[in-house]
Formats: structure tokens, C-alpha cells, sequence
């Protein structure tokens, strides 16, 4: 880490987390000079629903839930940026603090509950930078209060066809009272009917990937499975925050109630992937999430059956520099491994994550 990101990183430490986390979103709204040079390596390119991702890093949703930033993100060396999660309507989210470094554990916990200044904010910013290129995906969300949650998703794919590079549906926070439920046989096949209709209406209509939980058994992710292949989703993001407690070390914190997400969250996350790329097959995007805080945790994803890698909890502790020194990391293995693409490493350790029990 440069003096400067260590400083910085320093700085943000001092202020509680949600208070840290505006600061560094506003640093980057001014275009502060953070974060180290982008890698181009023609290696880390991965082509994917139609998308030509520059390197398989991406920033995964939450950080800029608001649409704020994504260019910015995408100048610190990501392949593509998720923003989101957004609601139809604003809303509060839960009271605050509501979240929580578990700096042990480079973990964090969070219960923000979807926290967005809703559609309408984000549509205008979105629409501002439509002429820009890189990739942008727009995560889409229910209201707490809403009376029709599957309403809220076609809403969403119907304001944002236009604008996101990719949509992705998110029935996996664990903050939004009964929102996991979506994911039952039953209420996802609905969902994602409605979902895919909607888009069938768009001008414009974006890949739309499903982003779901860790904490589902092997039934369950069967299920899921079968309704993605059925509906014919394009893919798949594994996974969002987990309401499990692997073992910790952080005293306190590690009792607040939410999703935990960093470090802890790798072995699990990465092991419900590889179960999910068997039970879909080869040609169904993976995006993969949980604990990624270094060139080799993605690689590792990639190993497990991932197209894609995203992260977020890893960026709190090491600051905006680091996924140019991951895209840098997986750059110089590519060299050094003779890959004439990072593709190659695709479902290289699948048998070995898809035998680990849940
Ligand atoms: C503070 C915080 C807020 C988040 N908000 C969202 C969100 O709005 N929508 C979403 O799909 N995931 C959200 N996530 C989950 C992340 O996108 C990601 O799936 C999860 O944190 C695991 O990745 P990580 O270990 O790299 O953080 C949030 C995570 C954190 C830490």
C-alpha cells in the first residue's frame, strides 16, 4: 500500500464504518487521486453474455448502492462495477450503527437493510453516463414495505434495461425481512418468469443474473439450479453476506445480528459456487463472491468454477489500491503460468470445492 492509501485507509479507521464509508465514496466523487494505475493484460480479458469484460475483477454491489461512482470504480482497476442494491421507492434502511468491522477477522457484519435513495435517483445518474463505456450492472431490490416484491423487480429491469450492462436480481440480503424466501421453488419460478417477461419488453434487454445466499443446503441450490436453466437466466452470482458464524475472533461485534461478509465468508462461499457450476454445467455465467482479498482467493474462484469475481469487505481493510494490485497479481500469473488466457483456470479445482460439505 502506498503512504498515501496508508494514511487514508488510517484516517477512515477513525470514523465508524458507515461515516468511513461516505468519506471514501465522496473522496472518489472529487476524483482524489486513490487507488494505483489500471493493468491492461489481454489474459484477463473475458468475454460473457454478450459482455467484453476488460479482467474478471469486479466491484460487487452495495458499495455504491446509490450510482454514484462507477466510473470512478472502474478507474481504480475493476473490470466492472455493480451498483445497487436500488429500491423502487427511497428508504431508510435499519437503525443506525448498523455496521460493523470485525478487524480480526477482516471481516465486517453488516444489517443495513437496502438503504437507497430508490429508481428515481439512481435512473438520472445512470443516464448521465450512458454514453461511457465500461461495464456497469444495476442490482435491483424490493422495498421492505412493498405489497407486490415481484412488482418491485420488474420495475426494476423496466427502469434500468436501458442503462445497466447486466441486472442482477437480488433475493439474498438478509436484512429485508423474508426477501430470502424468493428463493423457494415455488416463488423464484414466479419471479423469475415475471423477471425475464419484463425484460422481453424492454428496447434494450441486458444479461439479468440471479444473486443468491450462502446459506441454502444442496436441495435447495438443486432447486435454484432448475429454475435458472428453466427460465434460461444468464447467470448466477455466489454469493451475498452470510447469517452463519464461522469461528471468530472479534469479541463483541461478531454478536451483532446481520450478514457476514470478508474473510470468513471465502471457504463457504466458494465451496456453494462450485456446487452450483456442477449442478448448472459449463455454459451458465458464475460470478463469484465472498472473501476475495487477493490475486490468489480469485484466482481461486475461477479455479472453483467462476467466469467472474467480485468483492467488497477486502477494500475496507486494504484500501482502493488493491484491485489494481489484484488485477496486477492475476497478470503476472497468467505470464508466468503460460496461460494464453485466465479462462484456462475454469473448473481447474471444481471436484475438490464441490465435495466439501455445507
Ligand atoms: C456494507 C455492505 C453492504 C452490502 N450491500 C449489498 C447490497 O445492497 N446488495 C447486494 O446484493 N449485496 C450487498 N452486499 C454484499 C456484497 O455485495 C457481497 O456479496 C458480500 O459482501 C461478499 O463479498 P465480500 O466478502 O467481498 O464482501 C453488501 C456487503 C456489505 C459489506
Amino acid at each position: 500500500m502506498s503512504l498515501f492509501d496508508r494514511l487514508g485507509q488510517k484516517l477512515l479507521f477513525t470514523f465508524d464504518p458507515e461515516t468511513a464509508h461516505g468519506m471514501s465514496i465522496a473522496a472518489l466523487r472529487c476524483g482524489l487521486p486513490v487507488g494505483a494505475r489500471a493493468v491492461r493484460d489481454s489474459r484477463l480479458k473475458v468475454s460473457l453474455c454478450g459482455l467484453d469484460f476488460p479482467n474478471p475483477l469486479g466491484m460487487a454491489a452495495g458499495y455504491d448502492k446509490n450510482a454514484e461512482v462507477p466510473d470512478a470504480l472502474l478507474g481504480l482497476g475493476f473490470g466492472f462495477a455493480e451498483v445497487g442494491t436500488v429500491t423502487p421507492l427511497p428508504q431508510a434502511g435499519n437503525p443506525k450503527p448498523r455496521i460493523f468491522r470485525l478487524t480480526a477477522d477482516e471481516a465486517v457484519i453488516n444489517r443495513l437493510g437496502f438503504n437507497n435513495e430508490g429508481h428515481a435517483a439512481a435512473e438520472k445518474r445512470l443516464a448521465a453516463r450512458k454514453r461511457r463505456s465500461g461495464i456497469v450492472g444495476v442490482n435491483i431490490g424490493a422495498n421492505k414495505d412493498s405489497t407486490d416484491r415481484v412488482g418491485d423487480y420488474e420495475r426494476g429491469v423496466v427502469r434500468f434495461a436501458a442503462y445497466a450492462s447486466y441486472l442482477t436480481v437480488n433475493i439474498s440480503s438478509p436484512n429485508t425481512p423474508g426477501l430470502r424466501n424468493m428463493q423457494a421453488r415455488e416463488q423464484l419460478g414466479e419471479l423469475l418468469s415475471r423477471v425475464m417477461a419484463a425484460r422481453a419488453t424492454a428496447a434494450a434487454q441486458p444479461p439479468v443474473f440471479l444473486k443468491i445466499a450462502p446459506d441454502l443446503v444442496e436441495a435447495e441450490l438443486e432447486d435454484i439450479a432448475a429454475e435458472v436453466a428453466e427460465k434460461r437466466i444468464d447467470g448466477v452470482i455466489v454469493s451475498n453476506t452470510t447469517i452463519s458464524r464461522p469461528p471468530l475472533r472479534s469479541g463483541d461485534a461478531a454478536r451483532e445480528t446481520g450478514g457476514l461478509s470478508g474473510k470468513p465468508l471465502f471457504e463457504r462461499s466458494t465451496t456453494v459456487l462450485a456446487k452450483m457450476r456442477k449442478l448448472l454445467g459449463p455454459g451458465i455465467a458464475i460470478v463469484g463472491v465472498g472473501g476475495v482479498d487477493s490475486a490468489e482467493t480469485a484466482l481461486e474462484k475461477i479455479r472453483a468454477g467462476a467466469d467472474l469475481v467480485q468483492l467488497y469487505t477486502s477494500m475496507i481493510y486494504a484500501g482502493p489500491a488493491l484491485p489494481g494490485r489484484i488485477v496486477a497479481g492475476m497478470a503476472r500469473f497468467a505470464e508466468m503460468a503460460r496461460l494464453k488466457s485466465i479462462r484456462e483456470l475454469r473448473d481447474s479445482h471444481l471436484d475438490l470445492w464441490a465435495s466439501k460439505p455445507l
